[in-house]
């Protein structure tokens, strides 16, 4: 089984894998395929309730989620996203949240946007291992007046560096790192003893995460710049949907294939009493 040690043990020698996931078959179905990590991303808002953007999920919708998960991952590591204003108020709803993620979903880990430095190191001393994330940070759009890359100018680069320093000082066993450019995301990546997380970070990172739902065009939108596309489910999917219509109307589903038999007898039995 994945926990935070095979992150220790394989950082600057094998690169690892993280897919998100929402429910029970597609967390069952990636741990099935040998990938190493699951994050319930807070994504859930857009590409499983159709919200515009992260901001409106709460800890029901990822503890929700999060349990169906568990439940279907065997082998990978699940992280579950602590989601908008579930740990920005005070460090302590941000233990308690933590908290609950981990005791209510079973999961491993927890991840938190941003740089609330002392918050993630009284949860990694409460014994919950944190993932960090930097870079754009999608709980901040408002703020960051859209989703653009980040940590471009030396400015903002240097800020990007001394901030994950400071995450891997506050306990971080790994640091996503979302829209980085490669040379930052590879300086970062060699100079933190913890895992970089890469989403638009270029191959340097430790280990890659992307939302599966983007990686095999199931939501049939355009892909980020970042997103390669390793399937077309959307359009496996439509023809199936199309082809099933078809059928139905012209009577060819369900065939005898698909349909229970019964002998004359018992169905002339059956019918009797109905007759005239
Ligand atoms: O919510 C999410 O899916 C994420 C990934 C994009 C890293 O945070």
């Amino acid at each position: 089984m994945v926990t935070v040690n095979t992150f220790k043990e394989n950082k600057g020698k094998k690169k690892m894998t993280m897919l998100t996931a929402y429910d029970y078959l597609t967390a069952k179905n990636i741990d099935e395929a040998g990938i190493d990590s699951i994050l319930v991303g807070d994504s859930l808002g857009m590409v499983m309730l159709g919200y515009p953007n992260t901001l409106s999920v709460t800890m029901e919708d990822m503890i929700h989620h999060g349990k169906a998960v568990v439940r279907g991952a065997k082998n990978c590591m699940v992280v579950v996203d602590m989601p908008f204003m579930s740990y920005q108020a005070s460090k302590e709803e941000a233990i308690r949240n933590a908290g609950r993620l981990i005791k209510e979903t079973g999961c491993q880990a927890v991840k938190i946007e941003g740089t609330y430095f002392d918050y993630i190191k009284a949860i990694t001393d409460a014994g919950i291992p944190v993932v960090g994330h930097l870079g754009l940070t999608p709980q901040s759009v408002n703020s960051m007046g859209g989703y653009h890359v980040q940590g471009k100018s030396s400015e903002a680069a240097k800020k990007l560096i001394s901030d994950c320093i400071k995450l891997e000082e506050a306990g971080c066993f790994a640091i996503t790192l979302e829209c980085v450019p490669r040379r930052i995301a590879s300086y970062i990546t060699k100079k933190l003893n913890i895992s970089t997380i890469g989403i638009g970070a270029s191959n340097e990172c430790d280990c890659q995460v992307l939302v599966w739902q983007d990686m095999t065009n199931y939501g049939n939108t355009k892909p980020a710049k970042f997103v390669k596309q390793f399937a077309n489910l959307y359009e496996e999917e439509q023809k199936a949907f199309k082809e099933y219509k078809e059928e139905v109307e012209n009577q060819t589903f369900p065939s005898k294939d698909h349909t229970y038999i019964m002998s004359d007898e018992d169905y002339h039995e059956a019918i009797k009493d109905f007759e005239e």
